[in-house]
């Protein structure tokens, strides 16, 4: 929760577009779960926009000019564009696996972006923004980043992601004007309490503005004969725009079309706390720069850590592109979407990746939570109305249970829901439609239909009020099912058609889920008890499974 008056997060009432976005990711690494998880984030957000209505466009891709490429292209004997083309490939194939409904999978070095990405860069230098200088710095050649002195010296001279040298330079370099834009920064965060979320980021942000902004590097010269792989400098092909400056423009050059423009400012950037530094100050004093709006909301999650150990490269313990595809095959997209997105470092706390805690989840809240729940209702409605939906009961048939009252409560869940939408707490507006479960198995065990339809033979009258207990099961786990969709789209979508309630198209969540409206169950349709959701997983079976 945020806790502040204003504006809570990317989305507002009376909004009609959402541009959603996630980091560029480095096409160096292989696809592993923090991309995945930032990405699966959006696409929750996204799939929430479009049923929100709105005009959503949801961009994901590869950053694919840093140093590093040229170097691996190199060893692998292609030429970069090739390197960049198969690592790309395996970002594409990874959020397929996991479902994802990017809009664009975006690359920087799609001509539109290199295009219009100099085309920026030329406006400032025209106007001063950009500028000639010597810069001294430290120079870190594993992450294609300057250290400032402060640091460098904090790290011993040393990365502090990989532990190696540090390397003195003084470069003739284009810098960015960023100390110009100290105050209209400060001002723009202090006023828009939702510009960069979670609260405690902005916070941080804040206090290190306070240390003054100084302006910063944004080209490197090329040496003789090294490769043009990238953009170079509008005016000045002996130096090349430096990676970060030019990557952070992709989310403004891949919607800056006839048809597109509309879609700026972006709602809500989403990336991990490692690089909201550039997300939250230098692009937006980019953007003052260029005269362009600011995005609405910055969003920096934690990060995913696995079974207690920070994942990383010398341990080789990342939850990889082969560990999501075991868990896929096994459990389906669905489950880990929902792992992720409900047990995943939303907020500022990192998230554990840890198999028995996935488990626990998936039996819990899957396979005896919604899966259990619509089986039971699923099957109830065959064996005793013939796979019709009962009617809801006229008055008194279910006298003794005002306090389910199901209209308000899943209206209620609706509107938690999209606020919590809102303020891109979507573990938060996940577990609406999960408490709605809940609710649906309380009322269950209050009424005990199992029971009623025990004394059908002896009370033939008790059929009115089984029927309405099951039409109320039914229409609230009908609302409960859009609620997660956004998470779980397969499973929710593959349920929907055996109930006969797929939503209709341009027909928005609040709309849809009315208890009153013209989508809810129809008394005497067909509903179909269809097949198990989800299989409940054993927690003691051998994982990872055994090949063969
Ligand atoms: N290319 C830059 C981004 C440029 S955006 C204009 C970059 N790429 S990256 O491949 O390193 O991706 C970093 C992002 O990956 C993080 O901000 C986050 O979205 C995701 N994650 C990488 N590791 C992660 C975890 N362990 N946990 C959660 N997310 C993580 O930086």
């Amino acid at each position: 929760m945020i806790g502040v008056p204003g504006e809570r997060g990317p989305y507002h009432a009376g909004m009609s577009t959402f541009y959603v976005t996630t980091p560029i990711y480095y096409v160096n690494d292989r696809p592993h779960i923090g991309h995945c998880y930032t990405t699966c984030v959006a696409d929750v957000a996204a799939r929430f926009a479009r049923l929100m209505g709105l005009e959503t466009y949801f961009l994901t891709g590869t950053d694919e000019h840093a140093d590093k490429v040229i170097a691996k292209a190199v060893e692998n004997r292609l030429t970069e564009q090739q390197w960049v083309d198969q690592c790309a490939g395996e970002f594409v194939r990874a959020f397929a696996l996991l479902g994802f409904s990017q809009d664009v999978f975006y690359r920087t070095s799609d001509p539109q972006h290199k295009a219009l990405a100099q085309r920026y860069i030329k406006k400032l230098l025209d106007q001063g923004d950009v500028y000639l200088g010597d810069y001294v710095g430290w120079y870190d050649p594993s992450q294609d980043e300057y250290l400032t002195e402060t640091l460098a010296k904090e790290h011993h001279y040393v990365s502090p992601v990989t532990g190696k040298s540090l390397e003195k330079r003084t470069e003739k370099n284009y810098f960015f004007r960023l100390s110009k834009y100290q105050d209209a920064l400060a001002a723009h965060i202090a006023g828009h309490e939702e510009f960069i979320l979670p609260l405690a980021r902005r916070n941080e942000v804040l206090g290190r503005l306070k240390d003054g902004l100084q302006d910063v590097p944004v080209s490197r010269a090329l040496k003789a004969g090294e490769s043009t792989w990238g953009v170079l400098m509008p005016g000045d092909p002996s130096h090349r725009v430096y990676v970060w400056i030019e990557a952070l423009c992709n989310y403004l050059t891949a919607v800056d079309t006839a048809g597109k423009r509309h879609l700026w400012p972006a709602a809500v950037h989403l990336m991990a706390k490692d690089i909201l530094w550039f997300h939250a100050v230098i692009w937006p004093a980019m953007l003052m720069a260029l005269g362009q709006g600011q995005p609405k909301t910055v969003y920096a999650h934690a990060y995913w850590v696995r079974e207690g150990r920070k994942m990383s490269k010398s341990l080789g313990n990342f939850v990889d592109i082969d560990v999501i595809q075991q868990y896929v095959g096994a459990f389906g997209a669905d489950a880990l979407r929902y792992y992720l997105i409900t047990q995943g470092p939303q907020g500022v706390s990192d998230a554990d990746f840890s198999h028995g805690r996935f488990i626990e989840t998936y039996n819990a809240e899957l396979a005896n939570g919604i899966g259990n729940a619509t089986s039971r209702v699923g099957n109830m409605i065959d064996k005793y109305f013939g796979g019709r939906v009962p009617e809801h009961g006229g008055v008194g048939v279910l006298a003794g249970l005002e306090q389910f009252d199901w209209p308000v409560l899943t209206a209620t869940a609706v509107r938690s829901a999209i606020a919590k939408f809102g303020e891109m707490d979507l573990a938060g507006a996940t577990n609406e439609g999960i408490a709605l479960v809940r609710k649906v198995d309380a009322y269950i065990n209050a009424t005990e239909p199992f029971k009623i339809a025990k004394k059908l033979e002896a009370e033939p009258g008790l059929k009115d009020r089984l029927g309405a207990i099951l039409y109320h099961c039914a229409e609230a786990l009908r609302v409960a099912t859009l609620l997660l969709t956004p998470a779980m789209p397969v499973k929710m979508g593959q349920l929907q058609r055996t109930w006969n309630c797929v939503p209709a198209g341009g027909v928005t969540l609040s709309q849809l889920a009315d208890w009153h409206g013209p989508h809810a169950l129809v008394p005497g349709q067909g509903l179909t008890k269809g097949e198990v959701l989800f299989m409940r997983a054993d927690p003691g079976a051998a994982w990872p499974p055994v090949a063969g």
